[in-house]
Order: C-alpha cells, then sequence, then structure tokens
C-alpha cells in the first residue's frame, strides 16, 4: 500500500480522503508521523496557506524519504463582498472583533449575514485549494540537493448565502449555504450528500485522479 501524508488531525477529513483515495493509500496523519507541532498558515491565499504546510511537513520530516505529503485550505467567498471571508472564514469574526471568537461559527455567520443586510446579491462560492509536495531530491551527489515538486488541485461549490440559518448537520457556514441546484443548505442536506459534491470533495477527487494518472 502507499503511503500519503495528509497534514491534517481533523477526523472527518482523514475519512472522507481515505474514502476518496480509496485502499490503495495508507493516509497519514499529522498525529502518525508525530508532528505535533502548530503548522504555519500566515499567507494571505488559500493556495499560500495550503503550500506552506505541505512544504512545511515535507522539509521537515520526509526529505530522506519519498512520501508524498498535502495539506488543503479552503474559504467561502462572497461575490458581493469581495471575495471576502476568503482566507480569513475560520476567524472572521475575530477581526476588528473578540479574539476569542476565532473559529466561533455562530460569530462568524452572523457576521457575514449582517454585512449581507440589505444586499441583493447572495452569490458565494466555497473554494478548496490542495497543495501536493513530493520529493525530487537528488542525494547522489556530494552534497545533497534537496527539491520538491509541487502541485495545486482547486474544488469549486457555487452557492447562495441565505438570509437565515437552516439545518443542523455539518459545521462553519454550512446552516446558510445553500449549494446551486438545491433547495436546501447544507446542513439541511446531510454529509452523504454534501461529501459528494462539496468543494473539499471535488478537489481531493482531482488529487486522487492525478496521483492514479501518474501512479504515485
Ligand atoms: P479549513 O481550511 O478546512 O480549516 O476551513 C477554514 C474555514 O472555512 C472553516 O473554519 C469554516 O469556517 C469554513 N469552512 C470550510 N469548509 C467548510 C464547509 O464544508 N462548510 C462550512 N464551512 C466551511
Amino acid at each position: 500500500m502507499k503511503k500519503i501524508v495528509f497534514a491534517t488531525n481533523n477526523k472527518h477529513k482523514l475519512e472522507e480522503a481515505q474514502q476518496i483515495l480509496g485502499n490503495e493509500f495508507k493516509i497519514l496523519s499529522l498525529a502518525d508521523i508525530n508532528c505535533h507541532e502548530e503548522l504555519p498558515e500566515t499567507s494571505d491565499t488559500l493556495e499560500g496557506n495550503a503550500y506552506q504546510k505541505a512544504e512545511y511537513v515535507w522539509s521537515h520530516y520526509f526529505r530522506d524519504e519519498k512520501i508524498p505529503v498535502f495539506a488543503d485550505d479552503t474559504g467561502l467567498e462572497v461575490e458581493a463582498l469581495g471575495g471576502e471571508p476568503g482566507v480569513l472564514s475560520a476567524r472572521y469574526a475575530a477581526i476588528d472583533g473578540d479574539p476569542q471568537q476565532s473559529h466561533d461559527s455562530e460569530a462568524n455567520m452572523k457576521k457575514l449575514l449582517r454585512k449581507l443586510d440589505g444586499e441583493d446579491n447572495r452569490t458565494a462560492r466555497f473554494r478548496t485549494v490542495i497543495s501536493l509536495v513530493i520529493d525530487a531530491s537528488d542525494t547522489t551527489t556530494e552534497i545533497p540537493l534537496y527539491m520538491e515538486k509541487r502541485w495545486e488541485f482547486e474544488g469549486i461549490v457555487n452557492g447562495q448565502i441565505i438570509r437565515e440559518r437552516r439545518g443542523t448537520t455539518g459545521f462553519g457556514y454550512d446552516p446558510i449555504f445553500q449549494p446551486d441546484g438545491y433547495e436546501q443548505t447544507f446542513a439541511e442536506l446531510g454529509a452523504d450528500i454534501k461529501n459528494q459534491i462539496s468543494h473539499r470533495a471535488r478537489a481531493m477527487q482531482k488529487l486522487a485522479e492525478f496521483l492514479k494518472d501518474k501512479n504515485l
């Protein structure tokens, strides 16, 4: 079985990834590789953050092993707000607000609904970027040449921000996001449907196709 590292400890993400990548791959979490530190995530783009995390794990843990590493980052991009909250989605309410409200979904949704008050354009999308880093080092030379190859995979789901929360499943902004083609929010659709059509699933499917195509 081929090994691949997913730079996360989020159980749901790990299960979803395993389902999509299939039995050919053994997915290792951060805990599995004994990485217990906070990964850097200081970029102002999803692409930057995903790469920062994958690159950090590759360079600190796998320089001498050819185990591919990938990491993801997701944002909710609202058209009328110029793409906000985007890369700030997790800590939206904490910006210019109470730092305690970082990762507070209720506070994040409240802020977003307030910002969209009176706004008719409710178009939004979830966007996930996965960054894959693979070792391409040449250690046959006298001074080892450490190199990496990197790829990016994007998954998007378009939809609308509704005016009031609906539904109880899922997490984050799920109760106020209604994907195009559905009458229900992500929080009403439930995990089975959401996991088939979600931004993250779409990015993950692209990663899976790539790994199979390249026989990695
Ligand atoms: P992460 O990069 O997966 O940690 O996502 C960053 C933030 O985006 C989360 O803290 C949530 O607020 C939001 N988010 C990501 N994915 C979803 C989703 O599937 N539903 C609702 N909110 C999400």
